[in-house]
Formats: structure tokens, C-alpha cells, sequence
């Protein structure tokens, strides 16, 4: 062979040597490329229930392993049937949400308490804070009272949707303007005496309770917190700008005013939380609120019941039942049971959600039992929300639907449903 032929050979050979590999280290990449990467963990139920709201992590992508059976998913199944109007209704009871108005600019939410509940309660629009006019006080030398366009646009809605309104609240320690208590509605002054401070609180009254009438509202209240919280655990009177001034006769004044003034709809109630420890005081207090023949200035005693899951519910049942024992109405007005116990909060795992739900399933069928048996009067329960990213308490999950509006374990317990409840 000529040198330039065998040359020619060796290129061609080579050539194809190198073809050869270029290929087969192709197939390799794509052999490797072809090959499952580990999958990310399904983003499941359970999982996100590891972790509070704020906590909860953005969903990894999820890559569904080839030879692997599918993760079981713990998804509730829907249960488009149940509604908590309907069940308290069996048992002559009304059943709320607290309320604000992102809930009912928000149609999802909106739809939502229109389906489960029919009554509300506000959140913060008709509390002390937002129900005075300063400026009008200090021009009239009264303390005047003026519905805020949030309270009138809820009020409208809740007229116009048929609903139930419980009043909250008149007296209270917090939530309340400074300058109602001081001389020309000015901190800058002292305190008023107790006689100018007794003639605002019955204007107040009056007034709030008058208005409600000529504003056509008047009649869907059913109830209305007269006094909040002015009880301590130990017994004792809990300091407030209106003691301080009148004395402790004030709790005593409050209800005679609401009493004077209230149309007769509008039951008028003693509300507090940690009832369970206070019982025994709330007994006592009660049944000083009476009038010259005997008869009670007051028609019931509301629960607050912001419960935690390691409460002892037979403790709560005992109290509920000891505070009835008194002829009054009792309502648990702003319901949550968070996760744990009072500053020892638990995550929402899947198990603690499930406790919940036995929580919710037992606390609602122990009330249910004993307002049907006649043991205690109950007309209503409010749950203080619906949603657990919406709550006062949400770092402890304690109401009855998911961020996404999907009921939790606990909505189905509150509904009786132990099948889907834990
Ligand atoms: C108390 C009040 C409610 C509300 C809650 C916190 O229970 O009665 O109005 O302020 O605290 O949301």
C-alpha cells in the first residue's frame, strides 16, 4: 500500500473510533438523564399540618416515582352536606362566627358563613373603641354614640341576609376611649364624679340602644353583652376606669340601664372568659343583679370559651352546668379550642388536629345533651371565626377550616361526623 492510501485508512479508522465513542458516551448521558431522581416529599395533609400557618413551607414540586406505589393521601373527604346551621337548629340552637367586613367583602368567605351560621357577633365594630364621636361629646358636654360605617355595613348585610346579631359589648376594661371617663372629654383633666360618670353610662346605653331601634336594626339582636370581663380568677373585681369612678356598684348600674332601656328581643348577658375558674364568683355575682322585687336585671351569662385541647372537659361541662343552675340563659359566645394548653401551644400535626376534632365532636355533644335533656338553657354558640389564619389565636389553629376554606378534623366534630372528625 502506497504511504498516502495507508494514511488515508488510519484516518478513516480513527474516524470512526471516535464516532464510535462520541456515541456511546451519548447514550451514557442519556442513559443517566433517563434515570428517576430522587422524588421530593408529596406535599400531603399531614405534612403541612406539621407546621403552623405562618410556618407552613411553599409546596415542593412533586415527582412521582415511577416504580413506587402513589403516597396514601390523608385528604378529608368532601362533605358538601354538612351544615352547622342545620344541626344546631335540631337543637333549637343558633349557631355564629365572629364577623368583620374583609369576611363579607371576600365572597368565598362570605358564602361560607351564609351556608354554616345564622348569627354573628362583631369582631371589634361595636365595641367602646369604635361607637363614641369626640368631637360631638366635647361640643354637647354627652358622651355621644355613632354607629361607624364598618358596624352600619355589617348590620345591612346581616339584615339583609337574615341573620342573628349578638351585641358586643357596652362595659368594659379595654377596647374603650380614656377621654369618656375624664371632665370635658379631655385626659388632659381629671376623672368626672361618679354621679356625671353614672349619667354617661345610662346616655350611652340609652342612646346605643335607641339608635338600633330608629336605624331598623334593633330587632334581629337577640343578645347583647352588657358588661365584658370584669371578674378575676381569684374572686376578686377586676380594676376598670368605670369602678374606679362609680364603684363597684357600677356592674350593678350597667345592667339596670340596659334593663331600663333594652327593647325586650334583646336578652341582655354577663360575658367572661375562664369561666371554668370563675364559676362560683359568676354564680354570686349574678344573683346580685336583681331589682327591688327580686327579678333579675339579666337574662344570660356568655362563655367565652377560649378553650385549649388539654382542657378538662368534664371540669368545663361541671361549670357550664353550675352557671345554668342559676335559670339563666348560658351561650358560649366566642368558641376556639386551641392546640395544647395555655402557653404550652402545639403545632398542628396531624395527630393534634385529630385531638381537636375529638375536642370539638365532645365539647358540642356534652352541650347538645344537656340543652335537649332541659339541664341547661341554650339558644346559641358562637365560634369567635371560621378560619384558622383569620383567628385571634392562629399560631394554635383553633377554629374549623384550613387557610384554603377546607373543613378540618374539628369542623366535622362540632358537626357530630366522628366518622371524619378523628
Ligand atoms: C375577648 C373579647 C373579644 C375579643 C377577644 C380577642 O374575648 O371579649 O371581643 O377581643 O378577647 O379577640
Amino acid at each position: 500500500m502506497k504511504t498516502k492510501e495507508k494514511e488515508c485508512i488510519m484516518k478513516k479508522a480513527l474516524l470512526s473510533l471516535l464516532t464510535s465513542l462520541l456515541v456511546l458516551s451519548c447514550i451514557g448521558c442519556g442513559a443517566k438523564k433517563t434515570q428517576p431522581e430522587t422524588p421530593a416529599p408529596a406535599v400531603t395533609e399531614a405534612s403541612t399540618a406539621e407546621t403552623t400557618e405562618e410556618e407552613t413551607p411553599a409546596p415542593a414540586e412533586v415527582i412521582e416515582p415511577e416504580a413506587e406505589a402513589p403516597q396514601e393521601e390523608k385528604v378529608l373527604p368532601p362533605a358538601p352536606d354538612a351544615y352547622l346551621k342545620e344541626l344546631f337548629a335540631e337543637h333549637n340552637m343558633k349557631v355564629g362566627t365572629c364577623l368583620t367586613t374583609q369576611m363579607i367583602d371576600n365572597p368565598t368567605t362570605s358564602r361560607l358563613i351564609l351556608d354554616q351560621f345564622n348569627s354573628i357577633t362583631m369582631e371589634n365594630s361595636m365595641k367602646p373603641d369604635y361607637i363614641f364621636n369626640k368631637q360631638k361629646s366635647m361640643e354637647t358636654g354627652d358622651l355621644v354614640v355613632e354607629f361607624n360605617n364598618d358596624m352600619i355595613k355589617m348590620l345591612d348585610w346581616a339584615k339583609a341576609n337574615d341573620m342573628a346579631v349578638r351585641g358586643h359589648t357596652l362595659v368594659w376594661h379595654s377596647q374603650t376611649p380614656d377621654w369618656i371617663f375624664y371632665e370635658g372629654f379631655d385626659t388632659k383633666n381629671a376623672f368626672v364624679s361618679r354621679d356625671v360618670m353614672l349619667k354617661r353610662m345610662e346616655s350611652y346605653i340609652k342612646q346605643m340602644f335607641e339608635k338600633l331601634e330608629e336605624a331598623g336594626y334593633a330587632d334581629m339582636f337577640y343578645a347583647y353583652d352588657v358588661v365584658n370581663e370584669a371578674w378575676m380568677e381569684d374572686g376578686s373585681m377586676r380594676e376598670s376606669n368605670w369602678r374606679t369612678i362609680i364603684g363597684d356598684d357600677y356592674l350593678w348600674d350597667a345592667f339596670y340601664y340596659a334593663n331600663k332601656y333594652a327593647p325586650e328581643n334583646i336578652h341582655l348577658f354577663y360575658n367572661d372568659y375562664n369561666e371554668q375558674f370563675k364559676a362560683d364568683t359568676l354564680v354570686k355575682f349574678v344573683n346580685t343583679l336583681v331589682d327591688e322585687d327580686g327579678n333579675y336585671l339579666i337574662d344570660g351569662i356568655g362563655l367565652q370559651a377560649h378553650l385549649y385541647t388539654e382542657d378538662d372537659l368534664n371540669g368545663y361541662f361541671r361549670a357550664v352546668e353550675k352557671l345554668a343552675s342559676t335559670g339563666l340563659i348560658v351561650e358560649l359566645t366566642e368558641l376556639d379550642v386551641s392546640l395544647g394548653a395555655w402557653q404550652k401551644t402545639l403545632k398542628g400535626t396531624d395527630d393534634n388536629l385529630r385531638v381537636q376534632g375529638k375536642y370539638f365532636y365532645d365539647l358540642v355533644k356534652g352541650l347538645f345533651e344537656r340543652a335537649d335533656d332541659g339541664t341547661i338553657q341554650m339558644d346559641a354558640l358562637t365560634f369567635w371565626g371560621f378560619a384558622d389564619h383569620m383567628s385571634w389565636r392562629k399560631n394554635a389553629s383553633p377554629l374549623l377550616y384550613y387557610k384554603d376554606l377546607t373543613p378540618k378534623y374539628s369542623f366535622y366534630g362540632a358537626m357530630q361526623m366522628p366518622e371524619y372528625a378523628y
